[in-house]
């Protein structure tokens, strides 16, 4: 006997990597690096409805492997996602990622989707949010230090947002500056290739760090930053992986996500338990002011929070609808009378 055909219950809408790419391009990049944004900082902004923990992570000698969940009361998220810097050298991401949004009264998925290309998206829209209420007015010039997987994000993400026309790129990678100039030639950025960090970040009014190592490195030091500029700092994300000398810490003003979770993986691990931090939520919510004067060195120590997944995941499930692009993946078990779970089973011999 066949296998019954499962119902409409069983299929949850799954977006593969392939559908993802045909749904940025369907919106277009830089008007989903705004809307994106837009959707993280509305969620900011309603910060306390938030279930809040640090992620959970396992930790090796080669990577982390990290799961970060968070509800509204409504809707649940979590996102599966690595952090492994020796991959790229095997051909494989440093970076990859998948994630679930489901409905809190009944626990029933609501979207299954990959969540690597959606990471870098995420991570960029919420950089350039921040950088709006943290960089100096005006900025043009941003220095981008790591130009791998999430470089070009950035780079599109703080022209869309904040009007970034210049972007002086370095990696100790010649071929990694030069993927990332071929990949923004044409989108309207002036491209500056750099031989040195120092160098990039000549005249850059932003300088963003988004190297990957695991372990304590030095991309920034304290001479090298100039009064009033915005650090928006990517790849100090993990225990023992940081990026800044802990002297600019003692002299900028620095902004977090969620600072329980910050402390342990940020920039701010270097520091003492009562260094001060402000949660970016209340620069968000206007309880705090952002940059108060010209001179001031901000500093986004950035190293993604679960909100900010919940938010692109509520994102994309509601821009999907209409557009039929979403697979339906069986992987809900649906019996007809849901106590009779073993009976669907013994049906389908
Ligand atoms: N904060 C967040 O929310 C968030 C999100 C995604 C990724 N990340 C982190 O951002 C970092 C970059 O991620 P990716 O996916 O682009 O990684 P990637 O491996 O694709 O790229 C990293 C780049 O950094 C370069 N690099 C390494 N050491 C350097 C140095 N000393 N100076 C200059 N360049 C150097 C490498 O050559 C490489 O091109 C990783 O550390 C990752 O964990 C953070």
């Amino acid at each position: 006997m066949s296998a019954p055909q499962p119902s409409a219950k069983a299929f949850v809408p799954f977006v593969s990597v392939e559908t993802m790419m045909r749904l940025v391009h369907h919106i277009g990049i830089e008007t989903m690096l705004v809307e994106l944004a837009g959707a993280i900082e509305a969620d900011f902004r309603r910060w306390d409805v938030f279930d809040k923990t640090p992620r959970i992570a396992s930790h090796s000698n080669d990577g982390v492997i990290e799961l970060m969940p968070t509800s509204d009361g409504e809707i649940y998220a979590f996102k599966y996602v690595n952090g492994h810097p020796k991959n790229m050298a095997q051909g494989l991401q440093t970076v990859t990622a998948f994630g679930l949004l489901a409905q809190v009264s009944t626990g029933y998925p609501l979207l299954l989707t990959e969540m690597t290309l959606l990471t870098a998206l995420r991570t960029a829209a919420t950089s350039a949010m921040a950088a709006r209420h943290l960089a100096p007015k005006g900025v043009t010039t941003m220095a981008m230090i790591g130009n791998g997987a999430q470089a070009e994000f950035q780079a599109l993400a703080m022209k869309a947002l904040l009007g970034i026309k210049t972007v002086r790129l370095y990696d100790i990678d010649p071929q990694a500056t030069e993927k990332t100039r071929r990949n923004l030639t044409g989108s309207g950025l002036e491209l500056i290739t750099c031989n040195t960090a120092q160098a990039a970040i000549e005249g850059a009014g932003i300088i963003t760090t988004c190297t990957a190592d695991k372990q304590y490195a030095t991309i920034l030091t304290d001479n090298m930053v100039g009064a009033g500029v915005h650090i928006n700092a990517i790849g100090g994300d993990c225990p023992g992986k940081t990026e800044l000398h802990k002297d600019i810490l003692l002299r900028a003003d620095t902004f977090v996500e969620y600072s329980p979770q910050t402390r342990i993986e940020g920039e701010i691990q270097q520091m003492a338990e009562d260094y001060p931090v402000t949660e970016l939520w209340q620069v968000v919510s206007g309880a705090t002011a952002g940059r108060r004067d010209q001179n001031q060195i901000t500093l986004f120590d950035s190293v993604g929070f679960a909100i900010e997944d919940f938010s692109a995941l509520r994102y994309v499930h509601q821009k999907l609808s209409g557009t039929g692009l979403s697979q339906d993946l069986d992987i809900i078990a649906d019996p007809d009378d849901p106590r009779d779970l073993f009976g669907m089973l013994q049906r389908a011999k």
